[in-house]
C-alpha cells in the first residue's frame, strides 16, 4: 500500500498561526473513526483532522479508517471528507495539505456487530504498519449512537484489536456515557473488560475548549483570587449554558435525552468541577482527576423528596429567534406531541465540604433562548458597611466575575466605582480581558485538542470511569423522579430568558442573570 508522510502545513511562512505553537511530538498512529459518515464525523472530527494536519501537529505518519454501514470505496470516502473539511473547516483548507490528509484514508463498511468488519479493519491496520515499517499506535474513535458502544467495544476484543504489540492502543468514547447511573456502570464495567482504564477517553468537548482551561489557569496562576475563593467570601456561583438554536433535526436523539442529560450530567458538571476543585499537586491527569471526584462525591445528592425544590424543567413554546419564528418543541419533526422531555432546566446544587458549604451552585441550561452564552458568575458577598449611605450608594453591588466560554470569550470583573462630580455616588463598571484582543489568535477548536491528546495519550482532559458515575449520582435522582412524573412541563416562549418557575430556586430577592 502507497502512503504518504504527512509532513503536512507547519509553515509558518503561510500560517501564523503556527507560530509559538507548542509541539509535542505525536508517535505514528492510525485512527479508525466509527460512525465515520455521520454529522458529528462531518462537522467536527475531520475539520478537527484537517486542522491539525494544517498546523504540522499531526504525527509524521498519520493514517485515518473511517467506517461505518453506508456502503462507499475509499475513493468515495476521501471525497465525502473533503466535502466536511471545505464546509466546515475553521480555516480554508489549502489543497496541498488535503490531497496528503486524504491519501492516508480509507474505509470499511458493514454493521459494527458484523465480525468481517474487524477483520478488514485489522487487514488495513496491518497494511498501515508495513507500509511504515513499524507498529503504528492505534485510536479508535466511536463516534456512533451510543447503543454501539458496548458492540464495537465487545468486537474490538473478540478480533484481538484491544492491543498491539509494540505499540500503544487507546479508545476514544463520545458522549452520552450512558442514560442513567445504571446504565453508565454497566458499560463501564463492559469498556473495562476490553480496555484498561489508561487506554480510555471518555469525550466531554467543554473539556477540550481554551476558555474552559483557563478556569483552571485564572484561579492556580494568579495569587489574587485564590483567598477569596471559599463560603467566606463567595455568595453564589451560577453557570449558564444557553443556546439560541432549537433542537434542529435532533429529534431522534435529544427526545430521549432531554436538557438535563445533554448538558448538566457532563459540560456543566465539569463547569462546576473547575470552579469548585482543590488545587492540584501536579497539572497531570489522575491527580487533577481525583480532584474533580473529590467536588462531585462532595455535592449534595438530590433525593426524590427533594428534587421539586431543587430542579425546575421546562420546554420551549413559538417564538422568534433573531427575527425568525419558530415552532414550539412539540410542534417539532419527530418529537411525540405529548413528549415530556426537557428543553431547559435549572438546578441549585450544594457543595457540602470545607470550602463550599452554604454556597449555591445554580445551572441552567437551555434550548431556543434569546441567546447563545456560557458563563460562570460568581458574585461575592456584599460590603459588611456602607460608608456613603447618605451621599448615595445606591448603586453600590456586590462584585461579580464572569468567566465567558462562549462567545466574547473572557473575564469581566464588575466594581463598585464612584461617579464623577461633587457628591460620592457609586455605580457598577467593568474590568475586562478579552481573549480576543489579548491573544490575536483564533483559538484550536475543542475537538482538535481533544483528538491530539487521545493520540499522545494524555487523559487529563477526558472524564474518569469514577468521575462519570459520580456525575451521574447527582443527576440520575433528577432524571428518575421527572421520568415518573407526568407532564405537561411548563412552556416558555422560544427567543426569551426561560421560565419563570425558574426564579423559585433563587433565594429571596436574586436574580438569574440576563441570557
Ligand atoms: C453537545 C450537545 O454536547 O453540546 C448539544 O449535545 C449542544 O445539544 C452542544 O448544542 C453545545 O456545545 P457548544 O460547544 O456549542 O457549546
Amino acid at each position: 500500500m502507497a502512503t504518504t508522510d504527512i509532513k503536512v502545513g507547519g509553515d509558518a511562512q503561510d500560517n501564523p498561526l503556527v507560530e509559538g505553537l507548542e509541539r509535542l511530538p505525536v508517535h505514528p498512529t492510525t485512527l479508525v473513526i466509527f460512525g465515520a459518515t455521520g454529522d458529528l464525523a462531518r462537522r467536527k472530527l475531520l475539520p478537527a483532522i484537517y486542522n491539525l494536519a494544517h498546523e504540522g501537529a499531526l504525527p509524521e505518519r498519520f493514517n485515518l479508517i473511517g467506517s461505518s454501514r453506508s456502503e462507499m470505496s475509499h475513493e468515495e470516502f476521501a471525497q465525502h471528507a473533503a466535502e466536511a473539511i471545505r464546509q466546515f473547516s475553521r480555516r480554508e483548507p489549502s489543497e496541498q495539505v488535503l490531497d496528503v490528509l486524504l491519501s492516508n484514508m480509507r474505509y470499511v463498511s458493514g454493521s459494527f456487530d458484523d465480525d468481517s468488519v474487524y477483520t478488514q479493519l485489522d487487514g488495513l491496520l496491518k497494511e498501515f504498519d508495513d507500509a511504515a515499517g513499524q507498529p503504528l499506535n492505534r485510536v479508535f474513535y466511536l463516534s456512533t449512537a451510543p447503543e454501539f458502544f458496548p458492540v464495537i467495544i465487545e468486537e474490538l476484543g473478540k478480533s484481538g484489536l484491544n492491543s498491539h504489540e509494540g505499540s500503544e492502543v487507546r479508545a476514544v468514547i463520545e458522549k452520552p456515557f450512558g442514560t442513567t447511573l445504571q446504565e453508565a456502570k454497566d458499560l463501564n464495567k463492559r469498556v473495562l473488560s476490553v480496555f484498561a482504564e489508561k487506554q480510555l477517553f471518555r469525550i466531554d468537548h467543554y473539556l477540550g475548549k481554551e476558555t474552559v482551561q483557563n478556569v483552571m489557569a485564572f484561579r492556580f496562576a494568579n495569587g489574587l483570587f485564590e483567598p477569596v475563593w471559599n463560603r467566606n467570601y463567595i455568595d453564589r456561583v451560577e453557570i449558564t449554558a444557553a443556546e439560541d438554536l432549537t433542537i434542529g433535526t435532533r429529534a431522534g436523539y435529544y427526545d430521549q435525552a432531554g436538557a438535563l442529560r445533554d448538558l448538566v450530567q457532563n459540560h456543566m458538571l465539569q463547569l462546576l468541577c473547575n470552579v469548585a476543585m482543590e488545587p492540584p499537586v501536579h497539572f497531570e491527569a489522575d491527580e487533577i482527576r481525583d480532584e474533580k471526584v473529590k467536588v462531585l462525591r462532595s455535592v449534595i445528592k438530590p433525593t426524590p423528596e427533594t428534587v421539586d425544590d431543587i430542579a425546575v424543567r421546562a420546554q420551549y413554546g413559538p417564538g422568534t429567534i433573531g427575527g425568525e419564528t419558530v415552532r414550539g418543541y412539540l410542534q417539532e419533526d419527530g418529537v411525540p406531541a405529548d413528549s415530556n422531555t426537557e428543553t431547559y432546566a435549572a438546578i441549585r446544587l450544594e457543595i457540602d465540604n470545607w470550602r463550599w458549604a452554604g454556597v449555591p451552585f445554580y445551572l441552567r441550561t437551555g434550548k431556543s433562548l434569546a441567546r447563545k452564552v456560557t458563563e460562570i458568575a460568581i458574585t461575592l458577598k456584599p460590603v459588611p458597611h456602607l460608608a456613603f449611605q447618605q451621599e448615595g450608594s445606591v448603586g453600590v453591588r456586590p462584585n461579580q466575575l464572569i468567566l465567558t466560554m462562549q462567545p466574547n470569550e473572557g473575564v469581566s470583573l464588575s466594581l463598585g466605582a464612584k461617579i464623577p462630580g461633587t457628591r460620592m455616588r457609586i455605580r457598577p463598571v467593568n474590568m475586562e480581558f478579552l481573549y480576543g484582543t489579548s491573544f490575536m489568535s483564533q483559538s484550536p477548536e475543542a475537538y482538535e485538542r481533544l483528538i491530539l491528546d487521545a493520540m499522545r495519550g494524555d487523559a487529563t482532559l477526558f472524564t474518569r470511569n469514577d468521575e462519570v458515575e459520580a456525575q451521574w449520582e447527582i443527576c440520575d435522582p433528577i432524571v428518575q423522579k421527572w421520568e415518573a412524573t407526568p407532564g405537561p412541563l411548563p412552556q416558555y416562549e422560544a427567543g426569551t430568558q426561560g421560565p419563570a418557575e425558574a426564579d423559585r430556586l433563587l433565594e429571596d430577592g436574586a436574580r438569574w442573570r440576563a441570557i
